[in-house]
C-alpha cells in the first residue's frame, strides 16, 4: 500500500512538472459565473450588467488569454450555441470580472442565458461554462399595474414616550383561477413596511425583512420571484403579511433621546404592491396585481416590530388563509394608500437570510419558572419556540447577550429596545413558532411562561444575516487569536444585516459611518461583500447632507445635533475606495463621484489653510482609553486621506485632471498637517498612539521624519506594556502603522495581548463576539453586567478592524492594483508567532498564505490562483537561502527573481501551488 501510494506520489510530482512547463496542460476551469455579483440573479435593472468568473486550473502560470461570452434569449439556442442576444466573440484579454454587456438592449421582464469560455496561455479553449442566466426586472413605470394596499387597523395613539404604539401585522390574500398551461410565471413584489410573499401556503423565497431598508422617500426596492413552478391549473392564492419595519415602526435611539418623532419615520401604515406575470404555453399573458379585489384582515400576529419585538396569538390564526378552498368572506377589502415618492428599483444587494441553526448547549434556571438557554455564541437573529400546553398560555422570550452573577439575562444594555417575543397558544398538540419581522442581539433566550419544565428541544436557534462569512480562513499557533477571529466573523455576520449596523442588540442598529469605514477592509477579507455594500454606498448617497456632509449613518431617518462628524462622514470616500481596491468595481466609484467631489468641496469650504478642523461633531478617536487624540487633529488628517484616496479613485475613472487636483491637495494638506502637528524630532504634537498611527498609515509624515514618528509610536507601545490606548480610529491603524515601519515584532505582541485592553482580554473573559468596548466585561467584576449597561454592546464589530491587519501582515496577502490581479504576498514572519496560516477567496480566487518555523528554517506554502501573479516577499539575506520544493529558486523556471535587496528577496510567481523552505530568515 505504502508503495503504491509513493508511486502515486512520483506521477503526480511528474505530472505536475509536466504542467510547469504547459505541455499537456489540461484546459482551464470557469467557476461561478456571476451577473452583477449575484449567481443566477433575477430582476435586475442594470441596463448594462457585469459579468464575471473564476478560473481554476492545473499547474503553474495559466492565465486567460482571451474570452468569449454567449448571451441568449432560451436555454435551447444557447444550447446549440445561437447567441441571438449577444456573441461577444473572442476577446483577447485577461479580464475576469467588471466585463460590461454590450449587446442589444435588454428587455424588461425577460430571462437571458449565458455562458462563457475562455482560452488559455498557449491559445487552448475551454469548454463552455455551465450555463447561468439572469432576468431583468420591471424597467419601465408602465410595467406597474399593482396599488399599495393595506388593511385599515386603526390607530391608538399610545403615549408617545412613555407606552409603545406596536399595531398588528395585516394579512392580504387573493384568490384566482388558472385554467390554461403555465409556461413561465414571475412576481414582483415590495411593500412600504415589511412583508412576506406567500404561495398556496409556502413562503416564497428564502430572504427576510423584504425589501429592505431605503430612504423611502428616494427609492423602493422590490424582489423578482421565478413562481413558475409554485403554480397550478385550478385556484391559487397569493397572500401577503405586511409589517412596520423599519418604515413605519420604531428606529434606532429615537425613543431613548425623546426625539419629537420615536416612529413612522417614513410613514404611517404599512402597505403591499405587486404583482404575478404569468405567460401560458399558448402565448397568452396575464397579470394579477395588487389592487382592491384582494381580501384584507388581521391574524395571529398581534405585534411586530424590529426592535421591539413580536406577539403571536395562536388562538387568532386564520388557518388555511394563503391557500385555496378558503372561506373569506368575512375578510374586507383593502385600503388604498399613497404612491411613495420614492423610484421603484430592483434591489441590488444581499438579502438576510437564515445561515446557520444553534441547537442550545444548556438550559439554567436561575428562578423558579424562568429558564435560560445559551445558545454558545452572540449572534443576531429569532428564537424558534417549540411548546405543548393548555389553550390560551402564554409564553415569553427574553435575549440577552451576557448573564448577570445571579444567572439571569442582563437587559439593561438593551436600553429601550424592549426585545420580548410572545407566543400565545392554540393549544392543538406540539406548536413551533418563529417570529418574521424582528430579531435580536443574543446568546441567552429567556423563557417563562413555559408550560411545564421545558428540554433543550423547545428552543432553536436561528442565525440572521445578509452575507455569508466563508471568505476566509485564519490560523495560528496562539488559540487565543484563532478565537478573535472567530469572534469577528461571528460580530460581523451579526451586524451584516440588511445595511451594516453599529449593534444587533439595543436601540441602534444604524447603519453608523464610522464603523462601516474602520472594517470595510477586513469586511471584505471575510465575506463577499460587493453586492452588500453597493447597496449600502446608495443608502450612504442617498443620506449625504445637502452642504456636501455626509452623515452619521445611512439610512437617515432623522437627525440629532451632531448630524456628520470627520471619521464618520469619510465613510463616502473610503468605501467606494475599497471597493475599488478590492473588486476592481470603478462603476459605484462613478456612481458616487459627484457626492464625493461635492464632500471634498464641503470640507475644504470648512478649512483654513488645508486644516480641516474637527468642530463640534465629533467623537474623536471614540472609545479610546487613557489618551485623547485632538478633535482637530483627527479632522486634519482624515482629510488629507480622503485626497489621497481621491486622486488615486480619480485616476482609475480617467478623469486625469481631478487626479492631478487632488494630488496636489493632498501635498498641499500634508505640508500644512506636518507643519501644524509634526515637530522636528518626529514626535506629533499631541504624542498619543492614535496620532502617529493615523499620521503615518495616511502618509502625512514628512518623509524624513516618518521613521522616527514610528520609532516613537513603537517606544510608546512598548512603554504601555505592549497594550492599546486607542478607540476605534486608532487601533486598526496602530497595527497597520507598526507593520508598515517594519515594527511586525510588537504588533505581534499587542496582537496576543491579553491584559486589559485588549483583544486576548475579551477573549480569556470568555467572549464569542467582539464587543463595543476594551473593558465590556470582566470574569471577576461583581457588578459585571451592570457595567456602562447604557452604552455597552457585546457585539460591535469595530475594534473587529484588526483583521485587515492579520491579512495583509500576519498572514500576508493584498493587492498591489486593483482587484487582486497583482497580488502581495509579504506576510510578518516573526519569531512572537510559530506559524500563521490563512486563505482568502478573492474576486479572482482563492490565494492562501501560510508560514511555519521549522527550527531556524520557515516554511512557506503560497496558493495564487489562475491568471494572478504575486509578489512574494521572503526576508532573507541571500537568495541561495531559498528552495522551492528540493531545488534552489534559481534553478525553478516559474519563479521570477524580480529583486534582491540585501534585506528582503522578491519573486515573482504565476498561479499554482509554490512550497519554500527559507533558512536565514531575521
Ligand atoms: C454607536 C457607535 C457609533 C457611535 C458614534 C454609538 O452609539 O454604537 O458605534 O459609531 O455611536 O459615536
Amino acid at each position: 500500500m505504502k508503495n503504491r501510494l509513493a508511486l502515486l506520489f512520483i506521477t503526480l510530482l511528474t505530472m505536475g512538472n509536466s504542467y510547469c512547463q504547459n505541455k499537456d496542460s489540461k484546459s482551464i476551469g470557469i467557476l461561478e459565473p456571476r451577473v452583477e455579483y449575484h449567481e443566477n440573479p433575477e430582476g435586475l435593472d442594470v441596463r448594462q450588467p457585469r459579468f464575471s468568473w473564476i478560473l481554476k486550473g492545473e499547474g503553474r502560470n495559466r492565465v486567460q488569454s482571451a474570452y468569449q461570452i454567449a448571451v441568449a434569449s432560451s436555454k435551447e439556442k444557447l444550447s446549440q450555441d445561437q447567441a441571438d442576444i449577444w456573441d461577444s466573440g473572442k476577446v483577447v484579454s485577461n479580464q475576469t470580472n467588471q466585463i460590461v454587456y454590450e449587446g442589444i438592449p435588454l428587455v424588461s421582464g425577460t430571462k437571458y442565458y449565458w455562458k462563457v469560455r475562455v482560452w488559455d496561455e498557449a491559445d487552448m479553449v475551454s469548454t463552455w461554462s455551465t450555463p447561468a442566466f439572469w432576468s431583468m426586472g420591471l424597467l419601465k413605470f408602465a410595467n406597474w399595474q399593482g396599488l399599495f394596499i393595506g388593511h385599515d387597523v386603526g390607530y391608538n395613539k399610545a403615549d408617545k414616550y412613555d407606552s409603545l404604539y406596536l399595531p398588528p401585522a395585516r394579512y392580504l390574500r387573493k384568490s384566482f383561477n388558472l385554467n390554461k398551461k403555465i409556461k413561465k410565471a414571475t412576481a414582483y413584489t415590495t411593500a412600504l413596511g415589511l412583508y412576506e410573499l406567500r404561495l398556496n401556503g409556502n413562503k416564497v423565497g428564502e430572504a427576510n425583512f423584504l425589501p429592505g431598508w431605503t430612504d423611502y422617500d428616494k427609492r423602493l426596492y422590490y424582489q423578482t420571484f421565478d413562481i413558475s413552478n409554485n403554480l397550478r391549473e385550478g385556484e391559487n392564492v397569493i397572500g401577503a403579511v405586511i409589517a412596520d419595519g423599519w418604515y413605519a415602526g420604531y428606529i434606532g435611539y429615537a425613543l431613548l433621546v425623546r426625539l419629537d418623532k420615536v416612529r413612522e419615520f417614513y410613514g404611517v401604515n404599512p402597505s403591499f404592491m405587486g404583482q404575478i406575470q404569468i405567460e401560458y404555453e399558448d402565448g397568452s399573458m396575464e397579470t394579477i396585481a395588487s389592487d382592491q379585489t384582494w381580501k384584507s384582515n388581521e391574524g395571529a400576529i398581534r405585534e411586530a416590530d424590529i426592535i421591539m419585538g413580536e406577539t403571536y396569538d395562536a388562538r387568532l390564526e386564520n388557518t388555511g388563509w394563503d391557500a385555496p378552498n378558503y372561506d373569506d368572506s368575512q375578510w374586507k377589502m383593502p385600503k388604498v394608500y399613497t404612491y411613495p415618492n420614492g423610484k421603484l428599483q430592483a434591489y441590488p444587494g444581499t438579502q438576510v437570510k437564515n445561515t446557520e441553526i444553534l441547537k442550545p448547549l444548556a438550559m439554567t434556571e436561575p428562578s423558579p419558572g424562568t429558564y435560560v438557554f445559551d445558545l454558545g455564541k452572540n449572534i443576531a437573529g429569532i428564537a424558534e419556540l417549540k411548546v405543548q400546553g393548555p389553550k390560551g398560555t402564554k409564553v415569553q422570550l427574553r435575549f440577552g447577550e451576557i448573564l448577570k452573577n445571579d444567572g439571569q439575562i442582563q437587559t439593561e444594555n438593551l436600553r429601550k429596545a424592549r426585545a420580548t417575543d410572545t407566543y400565545i397558544l392554540k393549544g392543538e398538540g406540539v406548536e413551533t413558532w418563529k417570529p418574521k419581522f424582528t430579531y435580536h442581539g443574543f446568546q441567552y433566550v429567556e423563557v417563562t411562561g413555559f408550560p411545564g419544565k421545558p428540554t433543550l428541544e423547545a428552543i432553536t436557534g436561528h442565525v440572521l444575516s445578509s452575507i455569508e462569512t466563508d471568505a476566509s480562513t485564519f490560523g495560528s499557533s496562539n488559540a487565543m487569536n484563532n478565537t478573535l477571529f472567530k469572534n469577528i466573523k461571528t460580530t460581523q455576520s451579526a451586524n451584516f444585516f440588511e445595511i451594516p449596523t453599529d449593534c444587533p442588540q439595543r436601540d441602534e442598529r444604524l447603519g453608523w459611518t464610522g464603523d462601516a469605514e474602520i472594517y470595510m477592509r477586513s469586511a471584505t477579507y471575510n465575506a463577499d461583500v460587493a453586492a452588500f455594500m453597493t447597496k449600502f454606498l446608495v443608502d450612504l448617497d442617498d443620506a449625504q447632507r445637502w452642504y456636501g456632509a455626509y452623515p452619521n449613518f445611512a439610512p437617515f431617518p432623522y437627525s440629532r445635533p451632531n448630524q456628520y462628524a470627520p471619521a464618520w462622514m469619510d465613510a463616502g470616500v473610503i468605501i467606494p475606495y475599497n471597493m475599488y481596491k478590492v473588486y476592481n468595481d470603478t462603476r459605484i466609484v462613478e456612481y458616487m463621484y459627484k457626492g464625493m467631489e461635492k464632500f471634498m468641496q464641503f470640507q475644504e469650504d470648512a478649512s483654513t489653510d488645508y486644516l480641516r478642523p474637527g468642530g463640534g461633531n465629533n467623537w474623536g478617536d471614540w472609545l479610546a482609553v487613557n489618551e485623547e487624540t485632538s478633535h482637530d487633529f483627527v479632522g486634519a488628517s482624515f482629510y488629507g486621506y480622503d485626497a489621497k484616496l481621491m486622486a488615486e479613485m480619480a485616476e482609475a475613472l480617467g478623469k486625469t485632471e481631478d487626479a492631478a487636483k487632488y494630488a496636489n491637495l493632498f501635498e498641499n494638506i500634508k505640508k500644512a498637517f506636518a507643519q501644524k502637528y509634526i515637530l522636528d524630532n518626529g514626535r506629533t504634537t499631541e504624542d498619543t498612539q492614535t496620532s502617529y498611527a493615523l499620521a503615518l498609515y495616511f502618509d502625512l509624515y514628512p518623509n524624513d521624519l516618518a521613521e522616527k514618528g514610528a520609532a516613537r509610536l513603537a517606544e510608546k507601545i512598548e512603554k504601555n506594556g505592549f497594550k492599546f490606548s486607542t478607540g476605534f480610529l486608532g487601533t486598526k491603524h496602530v497595527m497597520l502603522a507598526l507593520s508598515k515601519y517594519g515594527y511586525d515584532d510588537i504588533s505581534y505582541k499587542i496582537f496576543q495581548q491579553t491584559e486589559y485592553p485588549s483583544w486576548g482580554y475579551s477573549v480569556e473573559n470568555g467572549s464569542t463576539s467582539i464587543w463595543e468596548r476594551w473593558n465590556s466585561y470582566t470574569k471577576d467584576d461583581a457588578e459585571n453586567s451592570d457595567l456602562n449597561a447604557k452604552m455597552n454592546s457585546f457585539s460591535h464589530y469595530a475594534f473587529g478592524s484588526v483583521a485587515e491587519w492579520m491579512f495583509q501582515h500576519a498572514v500576508g496577502i493584498d493587492t498591489e492594483d486593483a482587484g487582486y490581479r497583482n497580488i502581495i504576498i509579504k506576510p510578518a514572519i516573526s519569531k512572537e508567532m510559530d506559524f500563521i496560516n490563512g486563505s482568502y477567496k478573492s474576486i479572482n480566487g482563492n490565494i492562501s498564505s501560510a508560514w511555519n518555523w521549522k527550527g531556524r528554517e520557515v516554511q512557506m506554502n503560497i496558493e495564487i490562483p489562475v491568471n494572478t501573479t504575486a509578489k512574494v516577499f521572503i526576508p532573507t539575506s541571500e537568495i541561495s537561502n531559498i528552495k522551492e520544493g528540493n531545488k534552489a529558486i534559481s534553478k525553478v523556471s516559474s519563479i521570477n527573481i524580480l529583486e534582491y535587496n540585501g534585506e528582503e528577496t522578491i519573486l515573482e510567481i504565476g498561479s499554482g501551488t509554490y512550497s519554500f523552505r527559507v533558512k536565514g530568515v531575521r
